[in-house]
């Protein structure tokens, strides 16, 4: 059993103490995530881009080290792969799970359906040509993975209450062309494809004390309801996990919600993980003890309820995030989003350390 040290539980709360430096030499050497991950039977993995890891040989050694899976960041989307209708390329998606199998990690696969990154022929196609369109795709994808990839994000945020459509869903090409039934349809044509794939729904806005998520996760959770009393073969909820510390937590409404999903019977996995620290002006040692602080809130609120099945961070460093990559989402003061387990230089966080320790206390699976 770890002793936690003083240091360690400080810096597991989030707090920044004397010594950090030699805490994280001795902590990152002879512990690590899936360290204290696996004994619990819970899965930690991180969200991987092969453009990243092409160039950089310290992110390939702690996805190495740290992580028992990796997910595509974008190379296994449906834009990524058939950007020309027939001319299937899963070359880059390919390389994510490759390089996955080379470092005894699994792969997850992300994301079947989305409205996002869709070639730009498929909405003709399916107005002209129905369903057929997604059940070549999901189909040509599940068979190419048959075997290499179990766990899915069969579709991806289909929930959108802004959109004032029926059940609160998106007013994507998939509804307007295909109607309501394409989610469960997305389903049942990826199990027919392969039998042994865990398919996800996988959603973002679910976590966060305000009434725009409170709208989401009813959403979400009449949705799951329909889904299963329909017999699709669904297996579990995503929860994306792109916390912001500009919105309230609350740990017990959190844990509510997934009680009510696991009450179901379906399976959790936080699948994006991240903490978007914009609204914080305090210095950097202030602002890592804050998003700390709040990835313990979530951690321990998430994997006190067993069907959560472990956690997957939106890549490993802030050097890399998509908060810190694409303009419309960087802090206003130009410094970076410290919103992931390591800083830009791959040293450990407090967010590293909440991890850590929320692993470390929780429940066996
Ligand atoms: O398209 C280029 C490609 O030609 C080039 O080879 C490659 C390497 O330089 O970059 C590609 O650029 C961008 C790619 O990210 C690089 O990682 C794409 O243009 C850009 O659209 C893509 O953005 C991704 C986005 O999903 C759309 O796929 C983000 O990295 C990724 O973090 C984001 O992730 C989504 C999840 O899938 C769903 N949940 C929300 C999350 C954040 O938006």
């Amino acid at each position: 059993m770890t002793v936690m040290t003083r240091r360690d539980l400080l810096a597991a709360a989030g707090a920044t103490v004397a010594g950090t430096m030699e805490a994280r030499a001795q902590t990152t050497t002879d512990k690590t995530l899936i360290g204290a991950a696996k004994p619990k039977n819970l899965i930690y993995g991180a969200a991987l881009a092969t453009w990243q890891t092409d160039r950089d040989a310290t992110l390939r050694r702690t996805f190495d080290r740290q992580c028992s899976t990796v997910v595509p960041e974008w190379e296994m989307k449906w834009g990524t792969i058939e950007a020309t209708r027939g001319t299937r390329n899963y070359g880059a998606a390919d390389r994510v799970v490759s390089f996955g199998a080379s470092h005894g990690l699994t792969c997850r696969g992300h994301a079947a359906i989305w409205h996002r990154n869709l070639p730009k022929w498929v909405d003709a196609a399916m107005r002209d040509e129905g369903i057929s369109v997604l059940a070549t795709h999901i189909s040509d994808l599940m068979t190419h993975y048959k075997g290499k990839i179990k766990s899915w994000d069969i579709v991806n945020e289909a929930i959108e209450p802004k959109d004032s459509q029926a059940n609160s869903l998106r007013n994507s090409a998939f509804l307007q062309r295909l109607g309501p039934d394409y989610i469960g349809r997305a389903f049942t044509l990826a199990a027919e494809a392969d039998p042994s794939i865990q398919g996800f729904y996988n959603e973002y806005g679910l976590y966060h004390n305000d009434s725009t998520d409170q709208a989401r996760r009813t959403a979400v959770l009449a949705l799951l309801e329909k889904l299963k009393s329909s017999g699709v073969p669904i297996y579990g909820l995503g929860i994306q996990g792109h916390l912001a510390m500009g919105r309230p937590f609350d740990a017990s409404v959190f844990s509510t919600f997934l009680r009510q999903v696991a009450n179901l019977g379906l399976k959790i996995l936080i699948t994006e993980l991240d903490i978007d620290d914009r609204s914080l002006t305090q210095t950097v040692s202030e602002r890592d003890r804050l998003v700390g602080e709040r990835a313990t809130k979530f951690l321990t609120a998430a994997l006190s309820e067993r069907a959560v099945e472990g956690v997957v961070t939106w890549g490993l460093s802030d050097k890399y995030s998509w908060l810190n990559n694409s303009v419309y989402q960087k802090r206003s003061d130009g410094t970076m989003n410290r919103c992931l387990p390591y800083d830009e230089n791959f040293q450990t966080k407090p967010f590293w350390y909440s991890l850590y320790y929320a692993f470390k206390s929780a429940p066996l699976r």
